[in-house]
């Protein structure tokens, strides 16, 4: 049995596998997730899926254990994904998480439970983890609105934080404690 987070009867977060491309580049060619993700490129072609499901085997290498989740549905496979950034390799006290829920699954609750379970999750199955932040680009009320749902606290606004596509973008950092 591969490792599960259980998130409710019909949803569980479990590693990605090598079949799970073909969900990605049908999921990932949205241009919502390009507006409000830095790291997500765009066309997302069956390289760019490949290259994800390297860095994931390289992530869980680092870790010895799952960074980055599937969010799976019993009937209906891969609804999305969330994990963490690895800053500082994967240790001490500090983690950022990232996430993303494909279009035909939004506006369900279902990000607000998977936030809150895993960052749960995290904390008790990382002693030394006690500070877990998100970086949220002001347009997405919804993410900022899943994030304070999920326990999260708004700590502050970043002026051009990021460069995306040579333009400064700027960022609202929040975060949850232990
Ligand atoms: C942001 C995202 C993860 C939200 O997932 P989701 O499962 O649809 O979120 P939920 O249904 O759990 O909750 C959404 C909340 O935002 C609210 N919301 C949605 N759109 C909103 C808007 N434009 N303005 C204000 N609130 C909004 C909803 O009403 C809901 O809050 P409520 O329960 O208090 O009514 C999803 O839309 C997504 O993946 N977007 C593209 C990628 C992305 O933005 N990733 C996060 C980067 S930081």
């Amino acid at each position: 049995m591969p490792p599960t987070i259980f998130i409710n009867h019909t949803i569980n977060l479990t590693p990605f596998s090598p079949e799970d491309k073909q969900y990605l580049v049908q999921y990932l060619n949205d241009p919502i997730v390009y507006r409000n993700t830095l790291q997500i490129p765009s066309p997302y072609t069956d390289e760019e899926a490949e290259t994800w499901l390297k860095i994931v085997a390289q992530n869980r290498e680092k870790l010895g254990t799952e960074a980055n989740w599937v969010i799976r549905h019993q009937k209906d496979g891969l609804l999305g994904s969330i994990g963490r950034a690895m800053k500082n390799h994967g240790k001490g006290h500090l983690e950022e998480i990232g996430y993303w829920l494909a279009a035909p699954f939004r506006s369900q609750g279902i990000m607000t439970q998977v936030v809150q379970i895993y960052s749960d999750w995290l904390f008790a199955n990382h002693p030394d983890l006690v500070r877990i932040e998100a970086n949220v680009f002001p347009h997405n009320a919804a993410s900022m609105r899943v994030l304070e749902k999920a326990g999260f606290e708004r700590e502050g606004y970043a002026r051009k934080l990021h460069v995306k596509n040579g333009v400064y973008l700027d960022s609202i950092r929040m975060a949850k404690i232990r």
